[in-house]
């Protein structure tokens, strides 16, 4: 007897992730390193989270904590202070936000409401699992473009608006994962320039999930700038997080911002998101908006002093481990900034063999498509060294 309606799927979510770091917790060598999961972890290998953060969350009133959001989509000093934070005046184009159940919520909201069942959402073809989960969630097929190349994502969506009459694009930028890849500013510029000869309503979901974790912010952010010159049939949709940014991961908190050059269509997409957070979590976490708000009133510099020290901790993290994979020659995947660094192969039969190879020493990360994910951001640099050497006589 099946009681849920015949078209969902009735596997059990394999999600590989969590899977392996519960392997790895229960592994009793002492010297195993699990680089499964996308947490950043101090050099102590604990959780790390910000005192100038949770300080202010402690201090917030219970009543605080314990009411609902002032409405279904968010508070509204919250979504200004998103708005600053991550645009910081960047964008001049009329833009509204809608708060969401973390980054998954933003991307989910974006997902079930730009697109018909059936219809292709345009992916990277290699990218976070979730993306596959929620278009199948909403019964979306999906085209992979190669996450690397503008050029090619210009011709998949091309070709894609001859079978549809609207698209949606995943970017995944800067700061990729599995890869640690960003977009240059001249190749954003060229899609933003290449979607106006689509005559058909086109969106960009940008998931800027890691931008606060760029190597050099300024830098990281200067892309933004390039959604100024949309066209007027492309909508870009960024989905923001708390859950890197914050540290949040379990409070639940993020945003979609949604621009466009018409402002109409702009709050048409605000209200239909407003309805389905409504439907879906009714309203998010009231003090997770409210001590964000507080942080950026009053220790903003405290708060990027710190995530400063967590940057350049991760940041000789990886310096350390690609000089090491780059001296003995493993191919990784492009890397500029971010939690991860993906190995890359040419097929996924070599891959399985290195990844037998490395949990047979102990060696925990996660296989994604034509690569290994070693997620420095939860390994100690003093832990690295071992893992580059099993990774050397793994390959
Ligand atoms: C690429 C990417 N996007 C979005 C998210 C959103 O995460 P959350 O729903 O925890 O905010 C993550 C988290 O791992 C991610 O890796």
């Amino acid at each position: 007897m099946t009681f849920v309606k015949p078209t969902s799927d009735t596997s059990v979510l394999n999600d590989q992730v969590f899977v392996l770091a519960q392997k790895a917790k229960e592994d009793p060598d002492p010297n195993k390193i699990d680089a499964t999961l996308g947490s950043l972890l101090d050099e102590k290998g604990e959780l790390l989270t910000y005192q100038s953060v949770f300080k202010i969350y402690d201090s917030l009133d219970d009543k605080i904590k314990a009411s609902y959001a002032k409405g279904a989509a968010g508070n509204q000093d919250f979504l200004k202070a998103v708005d600053q934070h991550v645009l910081e005046d960047r964008i001049k184009l009329y833009r509204r936000l809608v708060a969401t159940s973390g980054g998954t919520g933003a991307i989910s909201l974006t997902f079930k409401n730009m697109l018909e069942t059936d219809e292709a959402v345009l992916l990277p073809h290699i990218a976070w699992g979730s993306y596959q989960t929620i278009a199948k969630d909403y019964g979306l097929k999906t085209v992979l473009y190669d996450a690397f190349s503008i050029d090619d994502l210009i011709l998949k969506a091309k070709e894609l608006s001859q079978d549809q009459d609207r698209l949606l694009m995943v970017i995944n930028s800067p700061a990729h994962n599995p890869t640690g890849m960003s977009f240059k500013d001249e190749e954003w510029q060229k899609l933003i320039s290449a979607l106006k000869e689509i005559d058909k309503p086109n969106v960009i979901l940008n998931d800027i999930a890691y931008l606060d974790y760029c190597y050099d912010l300024d830098k990281g952010r200067s892309y933004l700038r390039c959604f100024n010159d949309i066209g007027a049939k492309t909508m870009v949709v960024i989905t923001f997080s708390l859950s890197k940014t914050f540290t949040f991961y379990g409070l639940r908190t993020g945003a979609d911002i949604i621009i466009a050059q018409d402002a109409k269509a702009v709050d048409e997409t605000a209200n239909v998101f407003e309805r389905s957070c409504r439907a879906l979590w009714s309203n998010v976490n009231n003090a997770a908006m409210a001590c964000f708000v507080k942080v950026m009133q009053e220790r903003r510099r405290d708060y990027i002093a710190e995530k400063d020290q967590a940057i350049r901790m991760l940041e000789k993290r990886s310096q350390y481990f690609l000089k090491e994979l780059s001296a003995a020659k493993i191919p990784f995947y492009p890397y500029e900034d971010g939690f991860f660094v993906t190995l890359s192969f040419e097929d996924n039969k070599k891959r399985d063999e290195v990844h037998a190879r490395l949990l047979n020493d102990h060696i925990y990360a996660l296989k994604v498509n034509k690569g290994i994910r070693i997620a420095i951001c939860s390994v100690p640099f003093d832990k690295l060294p071992r893992l580059a050497d099993s990774v050397k006589n793994a390959y």
